[in-house]
């Protein structure tokens, strides 16, 4: 009985697939155990070829133009700091935000379904240790600024984490392990992502192994339809969660609910709006803010024009100069005006190396890209708001990613920006610090979130510690 289900799925699985001219993924069946039959065809069950095979012909076997608008003009953004005439503007702002998560307005959220391939690490990258001396993970880094706000706003705040397939149950588990690191488990929601196949050049659906195709989450723009699909959209609107603040994984220096940002957000009636940096170089490995017919949008610097990224003002300065971070705050309402239709946002086509089974059954590694990677990407939102606005931020105060083993973006240059966020903070408080010739504090140095969300609040405690020498570790808590 079981097994003729199984042969009418395999038929009707076979016709489909020889049909959209994937009969390869079958390949292996008769060498499959019977177990792993049924997830496979589950898998190719799950593939939606309508959708699929447009995106092959135009974003596999072509290459879509990366069309750069000509017309494109820097960004304006509102400055960190505000002009004279702009600050009762902030005042009101920072009002509005804090009412904003006080009525539990605001909740959280974080994309992790990302696979950090560039850092190196064999599991889910908000489990990674970061800080420099109690080595705690970026979810409990997460996890503790959000109880301090929860503190701060005297209510619970609710935290919406993605995950992908491949991570889902790795996180969970790590935040059941760590008792949600103080927070109430049912404030914390996890939803996935959808994935996409891989397709090697000709646009043929690789294998990962014999028995399950090789499949990748669909990118960060799948924030979107996850929140739907999953049914948090509906809780959202549910608990009357008007606003989402969104932030990646891999930033230990975020604020997490920024009352400013938030209240610039509310004030100017933005649909989604965005945090900024100035770059530090033309070249700088990050998305660059413009505008286009008077739509915000985000050019990755990769789609940058060389002329444009090394463009300069007569003063000097750079023309292109707001870099994104991927901080947004998003109104909930737009995410179920986007979603309604289940459209979804546009595609970025990118090559990568995929290990993939070939058609001897051999597991091949390769050594250059051999494949092709469709992902969506949250800031192509932007350009279909009714209003989008940017906050210019300050980069040692609030960004400082773990992205690579080594270099720049590194576990390294992540833990020396938490130090001298920490220093900066403690000489503001006028306790004195060993340095070394460079300027560098001599000293490891960690302020939790729970002793101190920012350096106002950081002063505000008027913290008392013996001498720090030369060498100490010191945590403050
Ligand atoms: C991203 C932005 C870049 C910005 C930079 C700031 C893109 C294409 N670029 O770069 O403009 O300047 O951050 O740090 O996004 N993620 C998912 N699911 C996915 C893919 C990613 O949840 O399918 C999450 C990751 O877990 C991570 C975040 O999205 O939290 C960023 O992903 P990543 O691919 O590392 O972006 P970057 O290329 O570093």
């Amino acid at each position: 009985m079981l097994t003729s289900k199984l042969t009418r799925r395999y038929r009707a699985a076979q016709k489909i697939l020889t049909a959209r001219k994937q009969g390869h993924l079958l390949r292996f069946w008769d060498q499959l155990d019977p177990i792993a039959r049924g997830p496979l065809l589950d898998q190719i069950q799950a593939l939606d070829f309508d959708q699929l095979d447009p995106l092959i012909l135009t974003h596999v076997l072509a290459k879509p133009d990366k069309i750069v608008p000509a017309n494109i003009t820097p960004a304006p953004f509102f400055p960190r700091q505000p002009a004279p005439d702009q600050q009762d503007f902030y005042k009101r702002a920072h009002r509005l935000g804090s009412e904003a998560i006080s009525q539990g307005k605001v909740a959280l959220l974080t994309v992790a379904g990302g696979q950090g391939t560039r850092l190196g690490f064999d599991g889910p990258k908000g489990a990674f240790c970061i800080s420099p001396v109690r080595n705690k993970s970026l979810f409990q880094l997460f996890a503790e600024s959000l109880l301090a706000n929860q503190r701060r706003y005297q209510r619970q705040i609710a935290w919406y984490i993605m995950t992908s397939p491949t991570n889902d149950r790795q996180i969970r588990d790590f935040f059941a392990q760590h008792d949600y690191f103080g927070l109430s488990p049912d404030s914390v929601c996890f939803f996935t992502q959808g994935t996409l196949p891989a397709f090697d050049f000709d646009g043929k659906l690789l294998l990962a192994a014999k028995d399950s195709l090789a499949l990748s989450p669909n990118g960060h723009g799948g924030t979107l339809l996850a929140l739907k699909s999953s049914g948090c959209l509906d809780k959202l609107a549910h608990d009357s969660v008007q606003y989402l603040s969104y932030i990646q994984v891999d930033n230990p220096l975020v604020s997490v609910l920024d009352p400013v940002f938030i209240g610039l957000h509310i004030a100017d009636d933005s649909e989604i709006s965005s945090k900024s940096l100035p770059k530090i170089d033309d070249l700088e490995r990050v998305g660059n803010f413009c505008t286009s017919d008077g739509k915000l949008m985000v050019i990755e610097y990769s789609d940058l024009p060389d002329d444009l990224a090394h463009a300069h003002n007569p003063d000097g300065s750079r023309t292109f100069n707001a870099g994104s971070i991927a901080i947004h705050v998003i109104n909930v309402d737009f995410v179920q005006c986007l979603t309604q239709t289940g459209s979804s946002l546009p595609y970025h086509r990118a090559e990568k190396r995929v290990a993939f089974i070939d058609a001897e059954g051999l597991h091949i590694e390769p050594a250059d890209p051999n494949a092709v990677k469709l992902e969506m990407f949250i800031f192509d939102a932007l350009p279909v708001a009714a209003k989008s606005i940017v906050f210019e931020t300050d980069r040692p105060e609030e960004f400082s990613p773990v992205k690579n083993a080594m270099g720049p973006d590194s576990p390294r240059t992540c833990r020396r920006d938490m130090i001298r966020r920490a220093a900066r903070w403690l000489r503001l408080a006028g306790i004195e610090l060993p340095h070394n010739p460079q300027g560098e504090p001599a000293c490891t140095l960690e302020i939790s979130p729970l002793f101190a969300l920012d350096t106002d609040e950081f002063l505000a405690r008027n913290p008392q510690l013996p001498p720090i020498k030369m060498g100490d570790r010191v945590y403050i808590e």
